[in-house]
């Protein structure tokens, strides 16, 4: 068994395991700040994917939202990152819209990508190189599409940023309309789709954004920081998902003129 299968046989089990657990009630515990949940499903599932990920291959690292591998310092090896719940608020609050993401890199290219939406039994997931696929579907390659014509994905509260709203509301103004879905990483799958047309962001951690980027990779969608550098999956990172000339644009013309303030905002990330 490859890696790769290894690795979607084990994200539909932990999808189930979540549907199972969901019946019970949810235990939700604050981080950082009031709105900075995690409940114990994110955290059994990280545990899941975790130990049976360390039984099958010891020497894989995995970098995980929860608590595993945030010391890694550098990406030799297979590296797995993992969110175990991406959209834990809307898994609170609607129990639907969130996912799972798991992105696995061997010396720090893309080898496999998986966004596993639970609730509506979808799995995105890719072997670099082969094509992505929506469940048993291959997904085709992106078509090119205006902003003017697109719609976007983006979160309202980095429009009411003093610094940042005015960098991104031009973005908004210029779109067809924008939506938040409040899962970065389905909202780089619906990128990968041709649902949203690009998808924005000013602040992700690794484990938010790695399974989808290798699946957005697969359909020649383009996925960079702001100033237009490759994401890293050892520290945070501001995020624009496009198909490559939108991606042009988005760079060229509405980020280059806020560099000093990119430049700042990376700066705090290392
Ligand atoms: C969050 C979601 C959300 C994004 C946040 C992430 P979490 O992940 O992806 O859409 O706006 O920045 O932290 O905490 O639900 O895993
Ligand atoms: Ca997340
Ligand atoms: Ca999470």
């Amino acid at each position: 068994m490859t890696v790769y299968e290894f690795a979607k046989g084990l994200i539909l089990e932990a999808g189930n395991n979540v549907t199972k657990i969901m019946q019970q009630e949810i235990e939700i515990e604050t981080k950082s700040n009031p709105n900075d949940l995690v409940t114990n499903v994110d955290k059994a599932t990280e545990k899941f994917l975790f130990d049976n990920i360390k039984k099958t291959y010891p020497n894989h690292a995995v970098i995980g939202e929860e608590g595993h591998g945030h010391d890694l310092s550098e990406t030799s090896g297979v590296v797995w990152v993992v969110d175990p719940i991406d959209g834990t608020l809307n898994f609170v609050h609607q129990q639907e819209n969130f996912a799972i993401s798991i992105g696995i890199f061997k010396d720090g290219e893309p080898y496999a990508g998986f966004v596993y939406d639970v609730i509506n039994n979808v799995l995105y997931h890719c072997k670099a190189g082969e094509g992505a696929y929506e469940n048993e579907r291959l997904l085709p390659t992106l078509i090119e599409d205006i902003l003017e014509k697109s719609i976007i994905g983006i979160n309202p509260n980095w429009l009411t940023k003093p610094k940042l709203g005015p960098m991104l509301q031009p973005i908004v103004e210029d779109s067809r309309s924008a939506r938040a879905y409040g899962s970065a990483a389905l909202e780089i799958v619906y990128v990968a789709t041709g649902k949203l047309g690009a998808y924005i962001t000013p602040r992700l951690q690794p484990w938010d954004f790695a399974g989808g980027m290798i699946i957005l990779n697969e359909v020649n969608g383009r996925a960079t920081n702001m100033l237009g550098e490759p994401l890293s999956i050892l520290h945070p990172n501001s995020v624009v998902v496009a198909n490559s000339s939108l991606h042009e644009n988005l760079i060229h013309n509405y980020f280059d003129n806020y560099k000093d303030t990119l430049i700042a905002l990376h700066e705090r990330f290392k």
